[in-house]
């Protein structure tokens, strides 16, 4: 049996039906863009992440620039970025004509290293951008207490972590403001490219309601210059259907995680995901270590397995940032991680049957 690395088509038999009703009604309306189900879509996601106020924009990568945009970053500025993570978290920094400034993570949850961070900030310092990476939230009380005692703006990348929590509080309302993905692979994902900025402060509300629609307070009043990020109505459509599955769905990916590590333990040198105590993993991404770990990709992909990785090049290797001159050896904890972590399958409808499968072509090829 083969397993692909998502299927997401139970899901889509689940809403198919009200997804069909709601497009027919955009037709009718024609309010494609931040139509009535887009508004919609911005209350309600903002109330799932117990936050006030939501702006849907085109893409997580939109929402982070905008979000670095409302609190101010411009050209002069320093935002800590963790190296492990998608290079989005850092373009952001890039079109603010800041400096992204790379620092280490954690070797348990591959999450920004607090310590790291602190040694990294300077004057120049206005943000950190914690990534809640593959569904678990950073150690956000570390990293509000250094920054709240150097005047640092918390910007979430929660592009992987919709539903997860922190000490009881759910992702996207832990900092100032924070950033969702709804690209179409995420645990809440679209049928196209959307996203999202959530945040309790008001005016950054209403700098990013003006900064997505190009600066405008009225129809041809332009406070600031923005640009054009809207969310399409017919994506929120898709999102409010699904959304409404959301926390079964991440329940039961946490029981197929839980199956994975049942399955896993006796594996010798495999590192399984360590979930704290203080927060809930949703694992958008299910990222394990292994020794080898591109031949034994290669072994399992014969056996019909689909693995993916991660991210194989830290941000701070990437050639994209080589002019900021950052080293091999730089950031020690995320250049190992590289090298040897590797995603299984996930997805909420996997069975028991296809885990099984995968941990057994991974049995195989460790051998
Ligand atoms: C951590 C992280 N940040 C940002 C993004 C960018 O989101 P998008 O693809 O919607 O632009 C992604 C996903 O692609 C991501 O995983």
């Amino acid at each position: 049996m083969s397993v692909p690395f998502i299927d997401f088509k139970e899901q889509n038999r689940l809403i198919q039906d009200e997804v069909d009703v709601g497009i027919k009604k955009v037709f009718e309306k024609g309010d494609y863009i931040l139509g009535e189900q887009a508004q919609v879509f911005e209350k309600n996601f903002a109330g799932y992440c117990e936050s006030m106020y939501g702006v849907g924009v085109n893409s997580g990568t939109d929402a982070l620039y905008l979000a670095l945009s409302a609190i101010d970053i411009q050209e002069g500025d320093e935002v800590i970025v963790p190296t492990h993570t998608f290079i989005a978290t850092a373009l952001c920094v890039s079109f603010c004509r800041a400096r992204a400034v790379f620092v280490d993570i954690e070797p348990g949850t591959y999450n920004i290293d607090p310590k790291s961070f602190e040694r990294a900030i300077t004057q120049k310092t206005k943000a950190v951008i914690p990534v809640h990476i593959y569904g678990q939230p950073a150690d956000m009380s570390e990293i509000t207490s250094i920054a709240r005692k150097h005047n640092i703006k918390i910007v979430e990348d929660a592009a992987q972590a919709h539903g997860s929590r922190y000490q009881s509080k759910r992702a996207g309302s832990l900092g100032d403001v924070a950033c969702f993905s709804f690209y179409p692979t995420k645990s809440l994902g679209a049928c196209g490219d959307a996203g999202m900025i959530v945040t309790g402060d008001k005016d950054i509300y209403e700098k990013a309601l003006m900064l997505r629609d190009y600066g405008r307070k009225g129809r041809y009043e332009h406070k600031i210059k923005g640009t054009n990020s809207r969310l399409d109505t017919i994506q929120a459509v898709v999102l409010n259907a699904k959304l409404k599955h959301l926390d079964r769905w991440n329940a039961m990916r946490a029981q197929n995680a839980a199956y994975y590590a049942e399955l896993l333990k006796p594996l010798k040198g495999v590192v399984m995901p360590v979930t704290k105590a203080d927060r809930t993993h949703v694992f958008q991404t299910y990222a394990v270590r292994v020794p080898n770990r591109d031949q034994v990709m290669e072994a399992m992909k014969a056996r019909g397995i689909h693995a993916l990785i991660h991210y194989p090049i830290p941000l701070h290797l990437q050639e994209a940032y080589a002019e900021l001159g950052y080293k091999r050896g730089a950031f020690p904890v995320a250049e190992a991680v590289a090298n040897d972590i590797m995603s299984l399958p996930m997805f909420p409808h996997m069975t028991k049957a296809q885990v099984e499968t995968v941990v057994a072509a991974l049995r195989a090829a460790l051998l």
